[in-house]
């Protein structure tokens, strides 16, 4: 097999000569779709952005934005996708039919040279489609948090979120909200045979699992936002590639009396929702994570399989105490994720073994906290992320995890301040020592993003900022 079939505009396109690192984006501008743009071709403009469907557990359809860049047309054998060329009321040849997101933006001003504009109109046409704004009683409903991976360097954002905060609900007969009250069609099983390397998504989780048995080295694919980077920018090509986010295995949300278990291919977007608040530590952190487009695609897997010292789920998820469930033909087993890294970029997931979940212990610490030191507010890395969960009993601490990214070669727990902090009165005396002690933890370098000694004073401050904010207590010298 080397063809591929999706439905693009609303029309079926079957593809051949597929292979297995050519890019969304890159092939929709071969064939002439050039609406969507190349900014960056790394996940930070949403130049690129296109509008993949998405099945519903109502059996309908949800629009989620996604960076073209980034995404291996490969990956998207039977699945649906939207260009801007296909949001006009119209669809196709007929670019004077604006859609009411297009007709906003042209009478506001939120276009000047253009360049970003169909990324904008694709990532608000996401949004303007999204269920939960319909349904919302505030103003229009329009989350900002929509378009924050949309970058713009001429117009300014004002027009623009002039534009989404006008925009109305979809009229009666939309053909698009019409479309999406029907099924979204369900990646299908591929196998590109091709001189350039292979691509495989196995049926199921046992097919994947024969395959990494016997390629293991082959290149485990999930959302692909790490892959599609490499792909790009280092011209990075694995001569097997395994995608495995649509395995049913991987996309269980589970409570039990004793645990929450994530399915490691679940998007952070559909964690997000599908967990509404219910563990306010990674309710903070989510929108702290890269833009919605990245959250539509990135998965805990692929943040726990990069291994990156500043990578953001893993403080998140040492100070909840998380394991790693790591499974392969042999079977499953659990790690604690305090022992998971071992070294740079190295972990102790061995040839051959997905990550299926993560697995949280209930109940959950109360007292939390999540902060994130990057160069910008939005949309950044890490220099340094800090994740607190604490127990109080009568104003002691009586239990306490601390996360740490970006001030070690792995992402780390703060052992001696936790000790340091347990069985004290949560007062602002403990908090200082302990503070200081936290400063030591680690070995933080130099690098471009930070100095050691940078990062060293930011882990003195977050917890004394964790502790001003849960107390609400006045600072006293
Ligand atoms: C613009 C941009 C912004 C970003 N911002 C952030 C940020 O704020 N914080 C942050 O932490 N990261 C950020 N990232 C990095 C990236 O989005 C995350 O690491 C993400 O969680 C990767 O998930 P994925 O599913 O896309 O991984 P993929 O790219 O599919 O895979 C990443 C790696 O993990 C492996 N892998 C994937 N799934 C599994 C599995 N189930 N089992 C074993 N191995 C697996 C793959 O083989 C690969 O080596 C950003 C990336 C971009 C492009
Ligand atoms: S081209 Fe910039 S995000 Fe894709
Ligand atoms: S209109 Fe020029 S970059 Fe946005």
């Amino acid at each position: 097999m080397n063809q591929i079939e999706i439905t693009l505009n609303g029309q079926p396109r079957s593809i051949s000569g597929v292979l297995p690192h050519t890019t969304l984006l890159g092939w929709l501008r071969s064939q002439g779709l050039t609406g969507s743009k190349e900014g960056c071709a790394e996940g930070e403009c949403g130049a690129c952005a296109v509008l993949l469907s998405k099945p519903t557990a109502e059996g309908g359809t949800r629009l989620e934005s996604v960076n073209g860049c980034l995404l291996l047309l490969a990956g998207l054998h039977g699945q649906e996708v939207t260009t801007v060329e296909g949001i006009g009321v119209e669809g196709l040849g007929s670019p004077l039919a604006l859609h009411p997101v297009q007709s906003e933006l042209a009478v506001r001003g939120g276009s000047q040279c253009g360049y970003c504009t169909p990324g904008f109109v694709v990532s608000m046409a996401a949004e303007y489609y999204r269920p939960e704004r319909q349904a919302s009683q505030h103003s229009n409903g329009f989350e900002l948090d929509a378009i924050h991976g949309n970058l713009c360097r001429c117009t300014g954002y004002r027009p623009i979120r002039d534009a989404a905060q006008a925009l109305g609900q979809p009229a009666e007969g939309d053909r698009i909200a019409e479309r999406l009250t029907r099924p979204a069609p369900l990646p299908r099983p591929t196998e590109l045979i091709t001189s350039s390397g292979h691509f495989h998504r196995p049926e199921t989780l046992e097919d994947a699992l024969h395959l990494l048995d016997q390629l293991p080295d082959a290149r485990i694919l999930a959302g692909g936002t790490d892959w599609g980077v490499d792909v790009n920018l280092k011209h990075a090509r694995a001569a097997v590639t395994v995608a495995v986010e649509h395995l049913p295995e991987l996309g269980r949300l589970e409570w039990t009396p004793e645990h929450l278990e994530l399915g490691a291919g679940l998007s952070l977007s559909e964690l997000e929702r599908r967990l509404a608040g219910a563990v306010p530590l990674l309710h903070t952190w989510f929108p702290q994570f890269a833009s919605r487009l990245i959250r539509n695609r990135a998965t805990l897997g692929g943040n726990l399989g990069t291994a990156s010292p500043i990578g953001d789920s893993p403080p998140v998820l040492l100070a909840l105490g998380a394991s790693v469930l790591l499974i392969s033909s042999q079977g499953e087993r659990e790690v604690p994720l305090d022992g998971y890294f071992t070294g740079y970029r190295q972990t102790v997931r061995r040839p051959g073994e997905l990550i299926r979940a993560v697995r949280i212990p209930l109940p959950l610490a109360p007292v939390t906290g999540f902060y994130k030191i990057a160069k910008r507010p939005l949309d950044d890395i890490s220099s340094v992320a800090v994740a607190f969960a604490l127990s109080l009993e009568g104003g002691v601490v009586s239990g306490v995890k601390i996360g740490l990214g970006g001030v070690a070669a792995t992402p780390i727990r703060a052992h001696e301040t936790e000790a340091a902090l347990v069985g004290q009165p949560w007062t602002q005396g403990t908090v200082q020592r302990a503070a200081r002690l936290l400063k030591r933890e680690g070995t933080p370098q130099d690098d471009h993003r930070a100095s050691g000694a940078y990062r060293a004073a930011m882990l003195e401050q977050t917890l004394l900022k964790f502790y001003f904010e849960q107390t609400g207590a006045e600072v006293t010298a």
